[in-house]
């Protein structure tokens, strides 16, 4: 078996998918009623929230499709805080459905700053919300979410958030941090296939849904709400990611979600390290590195295609690549979910052997 070391999909625990080879079940029967009942509840502990959440079937993009349609309407103005490829997406959707998307662009491989939200949010007090990635997949950063939410709420403005790699496995306390909406996907740190996206909606994002005028039917908020009181989806659940994450939700409970993020905090710490022995250098500001993605700089003549060609052929390791520009410029070492030290020592070790053979010399 590969050691699967990319920021998701993720490997999963052989419960998790034996959980997949059950039979289907009816979707709108007492069984399935009783497993969304126990799923939404267990994903409200784990997003901290008491507000909703949804499950529902789809890929993270089409959560954060969820979040734009349901919110706003044609001509919004919203501002995109962006560190990376995910939050120029999120803002492309915003676009596409006719939002006016005023960006706020950092360097790539830094976070956000606060006081520059701040700024651009004084400079055109007619934004209605904010659309910010927590952990930037594409770049291993993870923004400074408390703040730049304090900052958001006290400007009064919804807060509309691209959680996908980190709800599960770093801390994001939904209702303390008064996120709107917050996004996630099954194979991120749900240690899930993919295929389901979970989201929270608090009551002021129930407020702009009830004027929003954005077009939508698959992703509705209002349907799904009214599903969900009947123990179903509007549409037809991936029934078998409903089972699995079943399995994972209690085998995350019973870690607790306090270890769960310690754990992913002692991983990422050890993959920046192990990286730092073997002279290579993190592409994030260390201050902000992501403990569920770790993206390292290619230097030293270091052929990154090289690296993971030979990686995985031979040492069963599979780590991804840079998006977009960084094609070529980054590697990413994905450890969110079901991982621990040993999976990381494993990468590093056939790392310090790969490396020299893709051209690295230190
Ligand atoms: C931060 C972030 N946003 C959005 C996405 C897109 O999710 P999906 O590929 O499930 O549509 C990803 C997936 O890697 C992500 O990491």
């Amino acid at each position: 078996m590969k050691n699967l070391r990319i920021p998701g999909p993720t490997p999963c625990p052989s419960e998790v998918l034996q959980a997949m080879a059950k039979p289907m079940i009816n979707h709108r029967g007492p069984e399935f009623a009783q497993m969304l009942d126990d799923v939404t509840a267990k994903l409200k502990q784990l997003f901290q929230t008491k507000g909703d959440v949804f499950l529902l079937t789809g890929s993270g993009t089409g959560g954060l499709e969820a979040a734009i349609v349901n919110t706003l309407s044609p001509g919004d103005k919203v501002l995109s805080v962006s560190i990376g490829v995910f939050a120029e997406r999120f803002a492309s959707i915003a676009e596409q459905f006719g939002a006016e998307v005023i960006p706020l662009r950092f360097e790539w491989g830094k976070a956000a700053d606060a006081d520059a939200v701040r700024r651009a949010l004084q400079v055109e007090p007619k934004i209605k919300a904010v659309l910010v990635t927590h952990n930037e997949t594409s770049t291993g950063v993870t923004n400074d979410l408390a703040s730049i939410s304090s900052v958001v709420k006290e400007l009064g403005k919804l807060l509309v958030v691209d959680a996908i790699s980190s709800l599960g496995s770093i801390d994001l306390p939904v209702d303390d941090w008064q996120c709107d909406v917050a996004v996630t996907g099954s194979q991120k740190g749900w240690m899930v296939p993919p295929g389901m996206v979970m989201m929270s909606v608090s009551q002021e994002a129930w407020q702009a849904h009830s004027t929003a005028r954005m077009p939508r039917f698959y992703w509705d908020f209002t349907k799904a709400k009214n599903y969900l009181e009947r123990g179903q989806t509007p549409w037809t659940p991936a029934l078998s990611i409903v089972f699995a994450l079943s399995v994972s939700l209690e085998m995350m409970l019973k870690e607790g979600l306090p270890n769960i993020i310690a754990r992913h905090a002692r991983v990422a710490k050890a993959a920046r390290d192990g990286v730092k022995s073997l002279g290579l250098s993190l592409f994030a500001d260390e201050k902000y590195a992501s403990n569920t993605v770790t993206a390292v700089a290619a230097s030293d003549g270091l052929d990154i295609k090289k690296m993971r060609k030979i990686l995985s052929e031979e040492h069963q390791v599979v780590l991804s690549g840079g998006q977009q520009s960084l094609d070529g410029k980054i590697f990413r070492i994905g450890h969110l979910g079901w991982v621990t030290e040993d999976d990381i020592k494993a990468v590093i070790s056939a790392l310090e052997a790969v490396l020299p053979q893709a051209g690295f010399r230190k």
